[in-house]
Parts: structure tokens; C-alpha cells; sequence
């Protein structure tokens, strides 16, 4: 299975799916900003990259469309969001219809959106983690695949429960690729079915 890999940041994710997926491969990393470490991780791993600066496209019609033209160039037939920074249009999404994944790092559907692990410490939850899903039209609202749970402790820091949580989101999102790739992820409704675990 061909997958592309869209990322703004440290590329954490990127990482662990390059070096963990089975039965599928990443032949293209596309970031959206210039400055984004993921950059050197794709350098160290010898995987193409390309920067579609956003602030280079006047609209986000055609800054989504060189995206698109890259996926196509390379075939990908699965996009995973890793740390990806903007919103997908609905055309875009639609247009890859649950060919679309992204991870989350808290127990969806609670605390979708920015600053999650701080969302979950605020609130006072005793345990958090991470989300895998289907990317669909809204925030954080698709089709879950995976999740994983970590303790929230006494004395965390949006940090500390952060890298706890990052820990599992380099397990689980390697493996979610990986079913998909084994076509073993079934879409029933708002339920994801995984064949054979
Ligand atoms: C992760 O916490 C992920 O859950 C969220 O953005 C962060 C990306 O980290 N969507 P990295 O760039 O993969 O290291």
C-alpha cells in the first residue's frame, strides 16, 4: 500500500510509521511549512519530501490542488495526518473518502481540537491517551480505528502527559496503517470493525 504522509512539525509519527508499518510503504512526506523537522527525518530515511508553503498559495482551493497533485503523482491510496496543522476541506476529504487518517492525542470524543493534553489535565480526567480515525468533515470527528489509554498523574504538565501519551500514538498509528494496509479495517456507520485480530 502506498501512503503519503502529511505533516507540519517535529514529525514524531512520521517517524515511527516509517519505521513500523507493515505491508505498506511511505513514498511521499509533504509538509506544509518550510521550517517543519519532519524534514530531516524523511532526509535520514530517504523518503521524498515536499513543501507546499501555504503562505505561497493565495487560496486554500489551490494549495489544497498541489497537494493533491503530489498524492496523485506518487499513487497513494492512504493520506496519514501526523501533526498536520490545518483543516482539510470538505472537497478534499470527501474526495479521499476514508482513505484518510489522522491521530489525536486524547480519548476522542473528548478534547477534539488544539491542546488536548492540556484540555484533559484541566478537566481533572483520570486517564487519557490517544486516537486513531478516520478523517471525516469535521474536527476530530471520524470513524475511530484505535485507541490507547495512559494514567493522568497528580503532579503531570501538558508535557509530561503529553510524552506519555506520544509513547502509545508510535504504537498504535504504525498499526492502524498496517490493518488498513491488510484491508482488515471494515467501515460500518460510525463503527470500525477490525477483521481477524
Ligand atoms: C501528536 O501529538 C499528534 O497526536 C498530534 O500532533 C502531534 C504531532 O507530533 N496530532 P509529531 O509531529 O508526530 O511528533
Amino acid at each position: 500500500l502506498k501512503v503519503g504522509v502529511l505533516a507540519s512539525g517535529r514529525g514524531s509519527n512520521f517517524k515511527a510509521i516509517v519505521q513500523k508499518v507493515d505491508s505498506a510503504e511511505v513514498k511521499v512526506l509533504i509538509v506544509d511549512n518550510p521550517d517543519a523537522k519532519a524534514i530531516e527525518i524523511a532526509k535520514e530515511f530517504d523518503v521524498p519530501y515536499e513543501v507546499v508553503d501555504r503562505k505561497k498559495f493565495i487560496s486554500k482551493l489551490s494549495f489544497e490542488k498541489e497537494i493533491i497533485n503530489i498524492l496523485e503523482s506518487y499513487k497513494v491510496e492512504l493520506i496519514a495526518l501526523a501533526g498536520f496543522m490545518r483543516i482539510l476541506s470538505s472537497d478534499f476529504v470527501e474526495r479521499f473518502k476514508w482513505k484518510i487518517m489522522n491521530i489525536h492525542p486524547s480519548l476522542l470524543p473528548s478534547f477534539p481540537g488544539l491542546n488536548a493534553q492540556k484540555q484533559a489535565l484541566d478537566y481533572g480526567v483520570r486517564v487519557s491517551g490517544c486516537t486513531v480515525h478516520f478523517v471525516d468533515a469535521g474536527t476530530d470527528t471520524g470513524p475511530i480505528i484505535l485507541q490507547a489509554v495512559v494514567p493522568v498523574l497528580d503532579d503531570d504538565n501538558p508535557e509530561t502527559l503529553a510524552s506519555r501519551i506520544l509513547n502509545e500514538e508510535h504504537k498504535i498509528y504504525p498499526f492502524a496503517i498496517t490493518l488498513f494496509a491488510q484491508n482488515r479495517l471494515v467501515i460500518d456507520g460510525r463503527k470500525v470493525k477490525i477483521k481477524n485480530i
